[in-house]
C-alpha cells in the first residue's frame, strides 16, 4: 500500500469532496484494505437504494456499514462480550461483525434487507478511515463490482465495471490484501463465521474458540453466500494440475508454465493479494477458460477457495454482490 499517512494536497482535497458527494446522497468508490467499496450514506434510503441499482443487486442481499471509530458502531448495534473483544483485537481490519440493530438505530432498513441484524466494519485503508471521519455518517459499502462479478481491487478495475454509475471514485491503488472482510455472526455468545475472509479463521479463533461454520441451511447464514458469486465471463475450472488447449492457467506455486502466478513462493496471504486482479486480466477473449491450480485451504487459503468455488459454480442460479 502507498504510505498514506500525512494525507495532503490533492487527495485530501479529493476526500473532502467525496465526503461532501457521500453527504448529498451521492455513490462515491474508496479503498479499503480488502477490496474497493460502492459507498453511500448508510442513513439515507434513496442513497442505499442507489447502490442496489448500480450493481443491479437483489435487494434481499444486506449490506456493510463502515465507520471510523467503535464508539459510533456502539450507536447501530449491541455488541455482545465477544464481539468486544473481536472488535478491540481486530478492528481496524478485514473482520465485520453481523450485531442486532439498536431499537433507534438510524441506518436505512434496506441496508439490513429487513433484517434485525447490521453488519458493521472499521476498515483499516488509511484513505477510507480518512473519508469515513469527514463524513461523519455511517457509509453502506458493497465491493464496488457490478452484481456476481469479480471484486475490484484497483480504481481502474471499478472505473470499467461501474464507471458512469458513480459521482466518483477514490484512487488508493491496489488493495493491500486483496479480498473481503471475514463476516462473523453470532449464536447467543457463540460466533459463527459466515464468510472467509481476509483475516484467518485461525486468528479469530485464538479469541472466540472454536467457531460455527455457516452454511447454506444454517440457521444463521449470510444471504450473500449464493452459490454463483465473484464470477468471470470465463468459465472457471478448479485444481487444475495442466491446462488444456486455449486455457488461462493460474498458478500457485513454483510453476513455469502457468499464465499468471498467484505466489509463486506459495504464499497464500500474497495469493489472496493478486487473486482478482489476476481474474481480471485473464477473463479476456484470448481464452476458453480459466484453470486454477490447487490452494492449501490454509490461512486466507480458505477465502481464496471459497471465493474460487463460487466464480466456477454453475451461472444458472441467481448472481449477486
Ligand atoms: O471487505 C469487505 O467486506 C468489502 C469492503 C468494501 O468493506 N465489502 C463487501 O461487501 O464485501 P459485500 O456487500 O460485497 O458483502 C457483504 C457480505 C454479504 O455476504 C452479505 O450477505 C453479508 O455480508 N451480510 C451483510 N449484512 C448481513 C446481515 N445482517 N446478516 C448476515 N449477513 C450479512
Ligand atoms: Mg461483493
Amino acid at each position: 500500500m502507498q504510505d498514506f499517512k500525512d494525507i495532503s494536497g490533492t487527495m485530501a482535497a479529493e476526500i473532502r469532496k467525496a465526503a461532501a458527494l457521500l453527504k448529498q446522497g451521492e455513490l462515491v468508490a474508496f479503498p479499503t484494505e480488502t477490496v474497493y467499496g460502492l459507498g453511500a450514506d448508510a442513513t439515507s434510503d434513496i442513497a442505499v437504494a442507489k447502490i442496489f441499482a448500480a450493481k443491479g443487486r437483489p435487494d434481499f442481499n444486506p449490506l456493510i456499514v463502515h465507520m471510523a471509530d467503535h464508539a459510533s458502531m456502539d450507536k447501530l448495534v449491541r455488541f455482545n462480550e465477544t464481539a468486544t473483544a473481536l472488535a478491540e483485537r481486530f478492528w481496524p481490519g478485514a473482520m465485520t461483525l453481523v450485531l442486532p440493530r439498536r431499537e433507534n438505530c438510524p441506518v436505512s432498513r434496506l441496508a439490513s434487507a429487513g433484517l434485525d441484524t447490521l453488519a458493521v466494519r472499521m476498515p483499516a485503508h488509511p484513505l477510507a478511515l480518512a473519508l469515513l471521519e469527514q463524513c461523519g455518517k455511517p457509509i453502506a459499502a458493497p465491493s464496488a463490482n457490478p452484481s456476481g462479478g469479480i471484486s475490484p481491487t484497483t480504481a481502474d478495475h471499478v472505473r470499467r465495471g461501474l464507471g458512469g454509475k458513480v459521482a466518483a471514485i477514490l484512487d488508493g491503488g491496489p488493495c493491500p490484501v486483496g479480498v473481503e472482510s471475514t463476516v462473523i455472526g453470532f449464536d447467543g455468545d457463540q460466533a459463527v463465521l459466515l464468510r472467509p475472509g481476509g483475516l484467518a479463521r485461525e486468528d479469530i479463533e485464538t479469541i472466540t474458540g472454536p467457531m460455527i461454520v455457516a452454511t447454506e441451511q444454517s440457521a444463521i447464514s449470510s444471504p450473500g453466500m449464493l452459490q454463483s458469486h465473484y464470477a468471470p465471463g470465463l468459465p472457471v475450472r478448479l485444481n487444475a494440475v495442466s491446462a488444456d488447449k486455449d486455457e488461462a492457467w493460474l498458478g500457485f506455486g513454483k510453476n513455469d508454465m502457468a499464465t499468471l502466478n498467484l505466489s509463486p513462493s506459495g504464499d497464500v496471504v500474497e495469493a489472496a493479494a493478486n487473486l482478482f486482479a489476476m481474474l481480471h486480466q485473464l477473463d479476456c477473449d484470448k481464452y476458453r477458460a480459466i484453470a486454477v491450480a490447487p490452494i492449501p485451504d490454509k490461512g486466507l487459503g480458505l477465502a481464496i477457495n471459497d471465493r474460487l468455488r463460487r466464480a466456477a459454480a454453475p451461472r444458472t442460479i441467481t448472481k449477486e454482490t
